[in-house]
């Protein structure tokens, strides 16, 4: 695939069928994280492939600390969650000092690692909503801090691109 048709027709899957996915391909798409730029260089980022029984446990901890919570969205991304076969979650580097920089030097590794998994034909959705169990989580994953997970499996939708501003409304005038 095309990098440009990557871009183009990447989506947030939040659907998936129950098969498996081969950890090969997990590490494939972590590879691709590992790729992206990052401030410095310095790679401020782990990444953990969670499968199974602890996935669900964090799905879990999720709906259990936010169903309360008035218009949150994240009991649905729970449910993502645990219908995805895997995640890739992606901690800040405990050494980090520039929180900032890295923060947004593992944006981009998870961009890297979504367009990736477009172009292997699996799906994924950025779940940020994690961040709400980010206390809770220690007894799972430790005093690591997760910034995100990755949602992943094999598609089953096909959703349409989502609405977009225009160009012209977020493209400030040029300064000469
Ligand atoms: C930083 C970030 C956090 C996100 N967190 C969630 C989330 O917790 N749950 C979810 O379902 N989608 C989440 N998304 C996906 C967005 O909702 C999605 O990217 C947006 O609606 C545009 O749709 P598209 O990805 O299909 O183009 C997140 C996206 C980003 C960039």
């Amino acid at each position: 695939m095309e990098l440009k048709e990557a871009i183009e027709n990447r989506r947030s899957i939040r659907k998936f069928t129950s098969e498996d996915v081969p950890d090969e391909l997990l590490i494939e798409v972590i590879k691709s994280g590992i790729l992206s730029p990052s401030g410095h260089n310095k790679q401020p980022w782990k990444f953990q492939i969670i499968k199974g029984d602890t996935k669900d446990k964090l799905a879990d901890m999720l709906i259990k600390k936010m169903e309360n919570v008035e218009g949150n969205t994240s009991v649905h991304t729970a449910s993502v969650m645990k219908e995805a076969n895997a995640l890739i979650a992606i901690y800040l580097d405990n050494s980090s000092i520039d929180n900032i920089i890295d923060v947004l030097s593992i944006g981009a590794a998870i961009e890297n690692m979504l367009l990736r998994i477009t172009d292997m034909g699996l799906g994924a959705v950025w779940i940020g909503n994690i961040l709400n169990i980010i206390y809770e989580m220690k007894d799972i994953v430790g005093n690591r801090q997760m910034i995100s997970c990755i949602a992943v499996g094999y598609k089953n939708q096909e959703p349409h691109q989502r609405p977009r501003k225009a160009l012209e409304e977020v493209l400030l005038e040029k300064l000469n």
